[in-house]
């Protein structure tokens, strides 16, 4: 059947997709999470020829300050295609297309993470498309939430997202590249996996209230799909740890057995973070200490214990921040003792109310 619009085949006699897809048929998906080590959290996506990768850091303090929010964080997506991505070069750098979707994505992903546990601070999410092929946000979107896991921000659930449409008069799932481009209507949709709340819902096209309600409900029943493709991701990533961490399979034994050294005589990874961190907010580390999330609330201390001591000390973070990447350096420097990182951290406790300006 072709298009009405076009002379472009997209659906054939057997009612087949140009790539074979059945008409509620995804494409296939593959998740790979924490791929980025300098990362907080990340995630590797493929969905059909999409291709997508996403860093996220934090929570970490916001610049500019005005658009700090003493009562919650914000979380800030960026959904970026890069040249190479498409057919034609793209121009680098943010468009009103891609403005447009990182506001989209920033809000839907705010809706799961639990902001109120880490106030003034921002979650970045940079979500990098290296190949698009139809879908992208919504791809953006599934990978976007799995790396805002794997970075351990407190959210209420994942995020699943899936763009269904109409082609040759026919809805059909997940659209191609040729059927988005060619097609009568598409219409991007996300939901809160456990809650089927909708956090994303676009369209484009025309659909009559029968037609739109159909596409609501395959994208519901795609997204619970995709969902379980997420999930299985996450665990497949964190059934390799132990109590020590994580084992890292490509490692040989002998240096496994180097890092594991290492790690008993520097700080536990957490502890790390925090120093570096430190230099720009003390957030983070409350964001994955639920039970320390209040204290960033009394405005008062919060300011007192952050900004004084950063501006009177800025060398002491630097030290940590080494302890930090000498552990992954697997023994090409000597740890940092770990009484240094734990001077750092009750000194600048301690000069927060004395060091304060009020
Ligand atoms: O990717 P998504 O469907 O979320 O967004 P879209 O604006 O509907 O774009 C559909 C597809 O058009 C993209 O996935 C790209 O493959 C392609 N595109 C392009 O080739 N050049 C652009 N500047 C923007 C999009």
């Amino acid at each position: 059947m072709s298009d009405p619009y076009t002379d472009v085949q997209l659906i054939d006699k057997k009612g087949l997709r140009l790539d074979g897809r059945k008409l509620d048929e995804l494409r296939p998906i593959k998740i790979e999470v924490g791929v980025l080590k300098r990362a907080d959290g990340s995630c590797y996506l493929e969905w059909g020829e999409n291709k997508v990768i996403v860093g996220v850091y934090g929570p970490r303090e916001v610049h500019p300050r005005h658009m700090q929010n003493p009562m919650r964080g914000i979380v800030q997506a960026r959904y970026n295609m890069v040249s190479f991505s498409v057919s034609e070069r793209k121009r680098p750098g943010p468009d009103r297309r891609s403005s447009e979707i990182s506001k989209l994505l920033s809000e839907a992903l705010e809706h799961v993470v639990l902001t109120d546990r880490f106030p003034r601070t921002t979650v970045d999410v940079y979500i990098e498309v290296v190949q698009a092929s139809a879908g992208t946000r919504c791809a953006g979107l599934t990978a976007a939430s799995v790396a805002l896991a794997d970075a351990g921000i407190p959210m209420r659930d994942l995020i699943a997202s899936v763009a269904s449409g109409k082609v040759g008069d026919k809805l059909v799932l997940d659209l191609g590249q040729k059927e988005d481009n060619f097609g009568q209507a598409d219409v991007p949709f996300a939901m809160v996996g456990r809650t089927g709340e909708v956090v994303l819902l676009q369209m484009d096209g025309h659909l009559t209230i029968e037609e739109f309600d159909t596409i609501m409900e395959m994208n519901r029943k795609a997204s619970l799909e995709v969902y379980e493709i997420q999930k299985a991701a996450l665990q497949d990533r964190y059934s390799s740890f132990t109590e020590e961490g994580e084992a890292e399979p490509d490692a040989p034994e002998e240096e496994k057995k180097d890092e594991k050294k290492e790690k008993k005589s520097s700080p536990p990874p957490k502890a790390d973070k925090e120093p570096k961190d430190a230099k720009e907010s003390k957030e983070p580390k409350d964001a994955k200490k639920p039970e320390d999330a209040k204290k960033p609330k009394e405005p008062k201390d919060a300011k007192e214990s952050k900004e004084p001591k950063d501006a009177k000390k800025p060398e002491e973070p630097k030290e940590p921040k080494d302890a930090k990447e000498e552990p992954k350096a697997k023994g090409e420097k000597a740890p940092v003792p770990e009484e240094m990182v734990e001077e750092a951290i009750p000194e600048k406790d301690d000069k927060g109310p004395a060091g304060g300006d009020e």
